[in-house]
């Protein structure tokens, strides 16, 4: 095991920015009251959770009052596409239409899949591009008049790819269905102004940049229906019963902030380093493709698939030398199975094994990059033997 450590998979969660942990340390044990509550412990609690409230709305341009804070980002896309689809349900709609893609995160695709199977949906999966990529033309192929949902990510969480929301969404409405994009890899580096995006709901998750894992929020534009899928207490105006997390809300808003302030220089570091690692690997590695978007990709994130490699095998030697990588969705790990979105994009098996993601963040240094270019052709070159004797 190498002594040095490099920490490439900054899509699959980042280090908690210590200006965020000392912003929620007060509401542990000092600030604790239940904001709900009607007492001075709980009102200067609830002023942390509508201070952060505000936040969002700010950055994501909308009313404090369409935030609904969640438990994570898989809750947010659970909460807007089972909302939007129990609400057509609701005004007694048959076989309301979902349509998404199967290069949605789980979180949205396997919900779609259930509500079909189980509660008298319908699931339309469409056919993206090769690079991931989908226009407005051919969404509206697939669309018909009085569709309940269209659900598309703001940015692809294995191949990076970036998609155009604010056309996509004008379709959508066109054949007045709702729009739910899941910008949880986009927070923090792209444009989250919901009135620009033209979105109905949009999700994030507090991990993905230096904010606390397990919390979330959705932003549901005023007047959408939407039927709450956790039910309890009226928290959050109904949409969503539980007591609120009060350091957990107050550490994803800080988050935020501090996110959007500096985004300029984020986006400059990390597309530098992600530049160096795509034409690094690409100039260095036969038979390695970019996978998703060359143009339009997220700042932060190289994804590639390479040709007879069995990705899980490069990942643990990768490991081995101290590099912290993902085959693709952190989900998907340990997974010997094709990578299921690379095989949708029109890879076939010989690559579809073989996908890495290398997710460079705040604290990646040119000095990481450069010794990542030096192990990773090696370390290839042996796993492609090792794969050639493990997979035939
Ligand atoms: C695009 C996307 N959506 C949703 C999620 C789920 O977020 P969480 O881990 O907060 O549940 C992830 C996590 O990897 C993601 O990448």
């Amino acid at each position: 095991m190498s002594e040095r450590r490099v920490y490439l998979d900054h899509s699959a969660s980042t280090p908690v920015e210590p200006r965020v942990v000392a912003a929620m340390s007060p509401y542990f044990s000092e600030v604790y009251g239940n904001p709900s509550s009607i007492h001075g412990y709980a009102r200067q609690a609830e002023r942390g959770v509508e201070q952060a409230r505000e936040t969002l709305a700010r950055i994501l341009n909308c009313q404090p009052r369409e935030v609904v804070f969640t438990s994570c980002g898989s809750e947010s896309d659970n909460l807007a596409v089972r909302g939007i689809a129990m609400a057509a349900r609701q005004r007694g709609k048959a076989r309301p239409r979902l349509v998404t893609s199967p290069l949605e995160h789980s979180a949205v695709s396997r919900t779609v899949s259930q509500l079909a199977a189980l509660y008298d949906c319908e699931s339309v999966f469409l056919t993206m591009a090769s690079d991931g990529s989908l226009s407005a033309e051919a969404l509206a192929a697939s669309l018909q008049p009085g569709d309940a949902l269209v659900a598309l990510m703001l940015a692809n969480n294995e191949v990076g790819t970036v998609l155009p929301i604010r056309e996509l969404a004008e379709m959508a409405h066109e054949n007045q269905a709702a729009f739910h994009t899941d910008a949880v890899q986009a927070a923090g580096q792209l444009d989250l102004d919901v009135q620009a995006l033209g979105v109905d709901t949009l999700a994030i998750s507090g991990h993905k940049f230096y904010g606390p894992k397990g919390v979330g929020a959705l932003f549901v534009r005023d007047g959408l229906e939407l039927v709450p899928h956790m039910t309890g207490g009226s928290h959050e105006e109904g949409r969503r019963g539980g007591t609120l997390n009060t350091p957990l809300i107050v550490g994803l808003a800080e988050a935020l902030k501090i996110a959007y302030e500096e985004r300029d220089w984020y986006v400059q570091h990390c597309a530098n380093l992600r530049d160096q690692l795509i034409d690094g690997i690409l100039s260095r590695v036969p038979d390695a493709v970019l996978t998703g978007s060359h143009e339009h990709r997220l700042p932060s994130h190289a994804s590639f698939a390479f040709q007879h490699v069995n990705g899980n095998q490069l990942l643990m030697q990768l490991d081995n030398k101290g590099i912290a990588a993902s085959s693709g969705s952190a989900c998907k790990t340990g997974n010997p199975k094709p990578s299921a979105l690379l095989m949708a994009m029109g890879y076939d098996e010989s690559w579809a094994f073989g996908g890495l993601r290398l997710s460079v963040g705040r604290q990646t240094t040119q000095a990481e990059i450069d010794y990542v270019l030096d192990v990773l052709p090696r370390e290839l070159e042996k796993a492609r033997k090792l794969s050639a004797v493990l997979m035939g």
